[in-house]
Formats: structure tokens, sequence, C-alpha cells
């Protein structure tokens, strides 16, 4: 065992290192960017039914659904094509409108999550095309599908889902961009200008691993902290849901991912001076409303910990502990803010002592309702 950790303490730091080269194994081969090419045969062979859907449902459990809640907010801007996000476990049992022509979407890291599976069979009686973005080859969830497209990430051992969330992520990206060129929802420019982002990624996710010093530093301050919470905006606000449950499932402190603008509808009640307040705050989007929403905490002693683009001034000047990532275009952002997150959560993790790879009542594949 100690040899297939590679030197690492854990599968899930071992994991998380892997992500720069794991996301090249993803799009390797499919990926072009100087000629302007994504090519994924499980698309290709199938692209009118994509281009013609009127809306494309995605379903997924746990880690796997916040990948399809980012790829909902990449879908929706590069193809304009309408995508609700839905839990496995809640679409199957509601009696869900599914339309011929309709396309789902099913993503499941190890390919067996018993709930993803009976959703997909639901939605093939009723004519959906069911397209699988899988990571183990030959699963049960992949053989179900019509077609699909493997993430390529390697095993993945840890109970707590790291490499699988941002290979998701790639693989989603590239479906996206494809179909925008088939569609022409995205201007010549825009398109290359992703494919060459998306390209250099691995590398500054390389940069973003950088930031596990001060994500240890962090997390030693914050490890006997009883509730966090994680806030974040647009493409970030499943980073944040994501971040939530890195932390609870492994370290067991409550934690709560929240959209930045909903923290007055209730959050805001819970902070005082002892509750940690994580804030990704990349410079794109909708940066001066999460800096007011970072005022906001700070005015109620609110300890906060902002992930933010190199360089940043504004923000450091207001949080309490700054961790940096590379700058890169907004739809790309979730693959550099999550890294951090994730080291925090496994610092502190390991600090309280807690089973890093096997947290206490979870499983890797859920394979029971
Ligand atoms: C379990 C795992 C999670 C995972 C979820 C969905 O709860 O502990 O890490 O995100 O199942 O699994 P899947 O294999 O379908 O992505």
């Amino acid at each position: 065992e100690q040899i297939e950790k590679g030197g690492y303490d854990h599968f899930m730091l071992k994991e998380i290192y892997e992500q720069p080269n794991v996301i090249k194994d993803t799009y390797r081969g499919r990926l072009h960017a100087n000629e302007g090419i994504i090519q994924m045969a499980g698309v290709e062979d199938n692209l009118e039914k994509f281009t013609n859907a009127e809306r494309i449902l995605i379903v997924a459990c746990g880690t796997s659904w916040h990948a399809g809640l980012v790829a909902e907010y990449i879908f929706e801007e590069f193809t304009r094509i309408p995508v609700e996000v839905e839990y496995a476990s809640e679409f199957r049992y509601r009696n869900p409108i599914i339309n011929k022509g309709d396309v789902l979407i099913a993503i499941s890291q190890s390919g067996e999550t018993a709930d993803t599976l009976a959703a997909i069979k639901l939605a093939k009686e009723k004519g959906a095309f069911v397209f699988g973005v899988c990571n183990v080859v030959g699963s049960s969830i992949s053989r179900e599908s019509h077609a699909g497209a493997y993430t390529h990430a390697g095993p993945e051992i840890g109970v707590a889902s790291t490499k699988a969330f941002t290979t998701q992520i790639t693989v989603l990206t590239m479906i996206a961009l494809r179909l925008a060129k088939a569609k022409g929802t995205l201007s010549n420019s825009d398109f290359h200008r992703y494919l060459q982002e998306l390209e250099v990624i691995p590398e500054k996710v390389a940069d973003a691993l950088l930031t596990n010093d001060v994500s240890k530093e962090i997390a030693a301050k914050f490890k006997d902290a009883p509730n966090c919470l994680y806030l974040g905006r647009g493409y970030n606000f499943p980073v944040a849901l994501e971040g939530a449950l890195k932390l609870k499932e492994i370290s067991y402190i409550h934690a709560e991912g929240y959209p930045a603008a909903e923290m007055k509808h209730g959050p805001i009640a819970l902070i005082d001076e002892s509750m940690p307040v994580v804030v990704i705050a990349p410079k794109q989007g909708h940066y001066d409303k999460v800096v007011s929403n970072i005022q906001e905490i700070k005015s109620r002693n609110g300890k906060i910990i902002a992930i933010v683009t190199k360089g940043d001034i504004q923000v450091r000047g207001l949080a309490d502990f700054v961790i940096e990532v590379p700058d890169t275009t907004e739809a790309l952002t979730p693959l550099l803010t999550t890294i951090p997150l994730q080291l925090l959560s496994y610092h502190i993790a390991v600090m309280r002592g807690c089973n890093v790879d096997q947290p206490r009542n979870l499983a890797k594949s859920v394979t029971v309702e």
C-alpha cells in the first residue's frame, strides 16, 4: 500500500497532486488547441442529438453532482442550451418530465452509484438520449448509457473525491465547447481562447498546488472550529458546495456551502468571531459583489479565508488569510479555486487525527439506495 501511495501519506493527497497530470490525460487526443479542434468520439457520433436538444438534464450524486452544477453554468454560457441539474435520487422518484430528444448526462466517478443508474434507466425508458461521464471503464453506468466519455483520471482510492471532480469538469467543458462550435454560440475568438486556456490549465493547477504550505498553516488555525461556512458566486458557487462537502466528509466539521448573495437570507445570523468563512473570490465575474460580501462578514467579526487571484490587493486588505491561485478565464476558475479547498480540508482532517482515506460511515461507491 505504501508503494501505491507513491510516497504520500494518504491516497487523497496523492490524488490531489495527480491533478495536473490526469487533467492532461483527460484532454489528450481530444483537445487540439492550435488547430482549434475538440474531438470526442461519443460526442462526434451523436452530435445532432446534442445540438438538436431542447434541453440537457444532468443527474449525479455527491461530488459528481457538484461537477454537474459547474457544467450547468458552462453549458448555458457556451451553448445556450437550457440545462437542469438534479440529484439522481430525487429525479428517479418524482415522475420527472422527460421528452424524446432530451439529452441526459449522467456523471459518476465509479459508474456504479445505484441512484444514478436507476435515473438513467428511467430516462432511457422515456426516450431520452443518455450520455455517461464516468471514470471507471466498463462500469455499469458506462455500459447502460447510449454513449459517453471517460474522464481517464485513473483509480481514485480516497473516499473523498478530488481528481474525479476536476476531470469531470474538464470533460464537460470540452463537450460544451464542441457543441458551441457546432451551434455557433461562441465567437471564434472566444472559442480559441477557451481552448488555449484549457490546454494550459494543468500547469496552472500545478501552480495552485504550491498553496499547500499556506493551506496547512491556515488549517492549523481552524482545525478546532466546530463550523465553517463556504461562499462563492457564479461558477464558484458549486465550488463552495464542494469545499464544504470535502471538509464535512473527512474532518467531521459541520460546513455549509452557500451562494454568497444568499448569506443575507440566513447564514449571516451565524457569523461572529468564532465563525471561519471561506470566500471564493477570483477577480473575474462578480468580484465587486463578493468584496462587499466580505465586508459584511468583516463587520460582524467573522474570520475570513479568501481564495483570490494572484496579485489581488483589495481582498488581501480585508481578509484574515488569503490563498492565491493563478488567473484564468472565468469559466475555468473552478479548476483552480477548488485545489486549495481540497488541501485545506485534507490538512484539517490530518491534524484532527481523522481517517482521511476512509472516513466513517462513507463508502467510495454507493451501490445501494
Ligand atoms: C459517494 C462517494 C462520493 C461520490 C458519490 C457519487 O458518496 O463517497 O465521493 O461523489 O458517492 O459517486 P459517483 O461514483 O457516482 O461519482
